[in-house]
């Protein structure tokens, strides 16, 4: 959701704020805003609704702005329209107070209806002004004593970056389940949502918990847990280049990543297979406890959820355990089974996806054990989870997941097979054959990717379907639940993912002369059934085109329209080469549209609100 950044230093902030903006407004995009402090200048707001330019533009990319403190915003509204207004930071009445917020106050609204008691009025509609008007109502010449009685009364989740007029010489961050680092400096600090904004400037990081709150002065960080005790943060150090978070000559961070996808699968994978065994770091499972395992409890959203679907089926198979994959926004409020014998696999990219990380505390909370798939180091979930198997995808920056897709799915796989080889539920001959597959899995993708064109071609003759349906049974229908979420984030085509089977008992209605149906048939058992499945949409006209293994490439195509072939690979690893078609396709088709790939529309990265 939204971004927030923060410096404190003896430079011109304003440009600072503006470059870490702009690696955050993946978080959120439809405004943006700076208040810096300046001696003789005061406090400056700058705000606006649009992208970060509009902002760069009317700052003369920040040179307009004088002051060695600030905080910025980029925002994915929730409460309020997106508006110059609405944007953050939000300023108290009295313009002492400057404050930015990613996440939701939720009783703001007693809060408003206290303070407008008292007579103070309030001009936006976000839920984020009553935090400065708090401030104000409380603040006695104390910033701390204010800080404190202001959040005494907020409840949810809220990351703060607090700017004091009389007190210009820090900056003050809160963190309550909304993420928020420290970037620890020579002479400055800084404060972000996430350590892309700071990378540029340093490497040294805190990442704050909850209940924390940091004071920032040019010369370092202090931090105090809920009850104001000092707490001894540690610092870690970042170690990737911030290359890796710019768009290196590809017109798209989406491009990029769908790209890098084969070296990002070979670091997820061959540190971690040695001699046929899967090796997984800080990863201890007794056959015991594999043994009494009751249930497998996959818990995600959105495409990480995706990813537990493809898991159902392959972790059933290989360990002939339960598994049942939930949308964490749900798994809270469902009364769950979970015992002592479960375990909870938290699948999340970012790490921070809010939903995921309460049902996550809620599994942990029922007794179970939590194992977390993440991509981001040092992210919430990372942390509070009881062990944490890293993807090793590097920074994601489209909102479109694609890399992280790939590697959550190779970690799935390993520690299938790692589960099944201390379980004994698979032979020592049938475990090679699947370490050896994997390894051979990046070589596959790359075969992949070399086919680009063909799937750019047939974007170029689809581009313009109204509605799109994507059938598939067992894996593929898994993997077209991906491909059809890919497709209508970027594209704004509506699409629907069928278990092909499923089609018949309603949706088959929506069939008619001319829709355009993805067919996915690389799951070899089922080939035949799925392509009845073809020819009953053929027959009421549906325009169809497959995507199969090279094997059943001429097969398909006597009865499907175009036909898109990958290469074959061990069936459970299958959806690892499916996939990336599907992701072209819906590239080249939002490309053709004219979309803003990078940043759909209403959508943003992390989703850390409810
Ligand atoms: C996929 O392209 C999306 N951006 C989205 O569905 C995403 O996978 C979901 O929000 C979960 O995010 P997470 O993996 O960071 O928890």
């Amino acid at each position: 959701m939204c971004g927030i950044v923060g410096f404190i230093g003896a430079e011109e902030a304003a440009p600072i704020l503006l470059d870490g903006l702009s690696r955050l407004e993946y978080r959120g995009y439809d405004s943006a805003g700076v208040a810096v402090y300046g001696e003789g200048c005061g406090l400056q707001v700058v705000k606006a609704k649009g992208r970060l330019k509009v902002l760069e533009e009317l700052t003369q990319n920040g040179r307009a702005l004088h002051g060695a403190a600030g905080v910025g915003h980029t925002r994915w509204a929730t409460h309020g329209e997106p508006s110059d207004v609405n944007s953050h930071p939000q300023v108290s009445a009295d313009g002492r107070f400057a404050v930015v917020h990613n996440g939701i106050i939720e009783n703001y609204v007693e809060i408003k209806e206290f303070l407008q008691s008292k007579g103070v009025e309030f001009v936006s509609q976000t839920d984020t002004e009553v935090v400065a008007q708090l401030l104000e109502y409380y603040y006695k010449g104390g910033l701390l004593e204010a800080v404190g009685k202001t959040l005494e009364r907020l409840r949810g989740a809220y990351a703060l970056g607090i700017l004091c007029a009389d007190h210009p010489d820090m900056l003050i961050a809160v963190r309550q389940d909304s993420p928020l680092i420290v970037g620890r400096g020579e002479g400055f600090q800084m404060l972000a949502s996430d350590v892309t904004a700071v990378i540029k400037y340093t490497r040294e990081v805190s990442y704050l918990d909850d209940g924390e709150i940091a004071i920032l002065t040019r010369d370092g960080v202090e931090v105090m847990d809920r009850y104001h005790q000092r707490v001894d943060k540690p610092v870690s150090h970042v170690d990737w280049e911030i290359s890796a978070a710019e768009k290196g000559g590809y017109e798209h961070f989406m491009a990029k990543e769908i790209m890098e996808q084969p070296q990002a699968v070979r670091k997820t994978i061959s540190t971690r297979i040695r001699e046929g065994r899967v090796v997984m770091e800080g990863m201890e499972f007794s056959p015991a406890y594999l043994r009494d395992m009751d249930k497998l409890y996959i818990i995600a959203c959105g495409s990480s959820y995706h990813v537990g679907m493809v898991a159902k089926y392959v972790l059933e198979k290989l360990l002939r355990k339960p598994v049942e994959v939930t949308l964490a926004s749900e798994f809270r409020y469902c009364d769950p089974i979970v015992t002592k014998n479960t375990l909870a696999l938290v699948i999340s990219q970012s790490g921070e996806t809010i939903d995921t990380l309460a049902a996550m505390r809620e599994a942990k909370r029922l007794g179970a054990r939590v194992l977390a798939i993440v991509n981001v180091v040092g992210s919430t979930i990372a942390r509070e989870a009881d062990g944490v198997l890293y993807t090793w995808a590097g920074p994601e920056i489209a909102v479109a997941t694609t890399k992280a897709y790939s590697t959550q799915l190779a970690v799935v796989y390993l520690l299938g097979l790692s589960f099944a080889q201390t379980m004994g539920t698979v032979s020592e001959e049938e475990g090679a054959a699947l370490a050896e597959a994997l390894l051979a899995l990046p070589g596959k993708l790359e075969e992949v990717l070399e086919r680009r064109q063909d799937v750019q071609y047939f974007a170029s003759l689809c581009f313009n379907h109204p509605s799109i349906f994507f059938i598939g049974r067992n894996l593929d229908y898994a993997v077209g639940l991906e491909g059809s979420l890919k497709l209508k984030e970027i594209s704004y085509i509506h699409s629907e993912a069928y278990a092909a089977g499923e089609l018949k008992h309603g949706t088959i209605s929506l069939i008619e002369p001319g829709t355009l149906v993805v067919a996915l048939a690389s799951y070899s058992p089922l080939f035949e059934k799925l392509m009845s499945n073809v020819v009953e949409v053929k027959s009421r006209g549906a325009r169809v085109l497959g995507l199969t293994t090279a094997d059943l490439a001429e097969e398909m195509g006597k009865t499907a329209d175009y036909v898109i072939a990958v290469p074959r690979t061990h069936p459970l690893l299958q959806p690892s080469l499916d996939v990336v078609p599907l992701q072209l396709f819906a590239y080249y088709v939002a490309l053709q549209r004219g979309c803003d790939i990078d940043k759909p529309r209403n959508l943003a990265k992390s989703v850390t609100v409810e």
